[in-house]
């Protein structure tokens, strides 16, 4: 087996115009809602990432057909009820939005349905869906802690809820919703913050009713889907990477292309330009039920910030690179609130607070957050990160984010685990080259 290593050269400055790759999170939902319509979707600008192949090919293994046509996704929508047993577990890899939503739609089956995953996912909490789940009246097993694999029996009568959900979680949102297409009733979730909408939009769009009042959603059963055809925009959680990097390193200019900027997931451009960035966003626009934009953004000084629990909701995804956008900031950074970021594909406080340190970062973690003290950016003083190395903990999104660290390291950032990277992210080493990021990728044998 071999494990791929990031070796990250010190210095430079990002320019030019990128497109990064389509939104995972549009991404997933677009196979998932084009699968159970009735009728042909075409999904283009689709995310070709590990994560989003994992959906593709359990949808496949419950008998939906899948082509590609001019570089996008046409899909044979199958109806409500008209997939089919998979005759193996359904493995969904990395992928935290494909388990936690597909547990709410094979919650409604007529059939049995295991879903696994990779070592990560298989920590990751699950009892999060299993709880509601099970107050519809679903009828699912789990390993200890409710964590993966889940054994989910078909064939049960689902009775809509009213759910409070303890946490804002799109993924509990959604997989909710999701159950509440196949139960008698109306379902009703409450959040006690803003999660991302894309479940509600992308419902909409394939032609199903889905109301709002205030702080909760709902969707009465048995409304069938009808195929639509997506548009993906491409995806602020990638390029969030490549606006900290541009942001922290004087002298860079930066385009990104059409970038979805989704209210409910804007948190990083809104933080940003609270830091003093010169970002502006170009011809806003809405693209299949989705606001977009071209993000323009120059590197120059930052200052230090408080993210709070609200903000860190609206930015869930793109907190690591805040992190270091904060360690190049001039003053302190206060993130409180976060403790979600302690379930994500690692504990990503302690993991950021462990490798900023290795940096050569003054930060600590606290029970909720982190506080970061900024080096500063002063022109004589380019660095603002020693060399070394970093364990990303097998999350694309921390060695995403150390490798744009390098940007203002003295000495290289070796990073290790970066194979995960794929999961998000396929070309990011092409695209970081290309603007100004030099990367050299490592194949080790472990
Ligand atoms: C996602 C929701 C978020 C986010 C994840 C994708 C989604 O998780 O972190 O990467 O597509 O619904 P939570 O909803 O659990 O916060």
């Amino acid at each position: 087996m071999t494990s791929r290593l990031f070796h990250v050269a010190p210095g430079g400055r990002l320019t030019g115009r990128l497109h990064v790759p389509g939104d995972k999170s549009v991404s997933h939902r677009a196979i998932m809602f084009a699968a159970l319509a009735e009728g042909t979707s075409r999904i283009s600008g689709f995310l070709e990432s590990a994560d989003c192949l994992a959906t593709l090919s359990a949808f496949e293994a419950m008998g939906v057909a899948h082509r590609i046509e001019d570089g996008a996704r046409v899909i044979e929508g199958r109806g409500l009820h008209g997939l089919v047993a998979p005759d193996r577990a359904l493995d969904l890899g990395n992928s935290g939005t494909s388990m936690r939503l597909l547990s709410g739609l094979m919650a409604g089956q007529a059939f049995d349905s295991t879903l696994t995953g990779d070592a990560s996912l298989s920590r990751r909490p699950m009892q999060r869906v299993i709880d509601p789940l099970s107050r519809m009246g679903a009828s699912i097993a789990a390993e200890e802690g409710g964590r993966a694999p889940l054994r989910i029996s078909g064939g049960r009568r689902l009775s809509a809820i009213e759910y409070a959900s303890p946490v804002a979680s799109a993924q509990i949102k959604s997989c909710v919703l999701l159950a509440g297409l196949y139960a008698h009733g109306i379902t009703r979730v409450h959040e006690p913050g803003i999660s991302r909408d894309h479940t509600e939009r992308m419902l909409r769009g394939f032609g199903v009713t889905v109301e709002r009042q205030g702080p909760s959603v709902s969707v009465a059963g048995g409304q069938r889907l009808t195929a639509s055809d997506v548009a993906v925009p491409a995806d602020l959680s990638s390029a969030a990477f490549f606006l900290v990097g541009a942001a922290i390193s004087p002298g860079s200019d930066l385009l990104l292309e059409s970038v979805g900027i989704n209210p409910t997931r804007r948190g990083v451009i809104d933080v940003l330009q609270a830091m003093g960035a010169d970002l502006t966003l170009i011809d806003e626009r809405e693209a299949a039920g989705e606001p977009v934009a071209d993000i323009h953004v120059r590197g120059g000084a930052l200052h230090g910030t408080h993210i709070d629990g609200d903000l860190v909701a609206l930015a869930i995804d793109e907190c690591p690179a805040l992190f270091i956008a904060a360690a190049c900031a001039n003053g302190t950074t206060r993130v409180t609130g976060a403790e979600e970021l302690r379930v994500k594909e690692c504990d990503r406080l302690a993991v950021m607070a462990a490798g900023l340190k290795r940096l050569g970062v003054d930060c600590a973690e606290t029970h909720d957050g982190i506080v970061i003290h900024g080096c500063g950016q002063r022109d004589d003083q380019r660095s603002a990160f020693t060399g070394g190395e970093i364990a990303s903990h097998e999350d694309h999104r921390i060695a995403m984010a150390f490798a744009m660290a390098g940007l203002r390291a003295a000495e290289p950032i070796v990073i290790d685990d970066c194979d995960y990277v794929a999961t998000s992210f396929p070309n990011f080493v092409e695209l970081a080259g290309r603007a100004g990021l030099s990367i050299d990728v490592e194949e080790k044998s472990v």
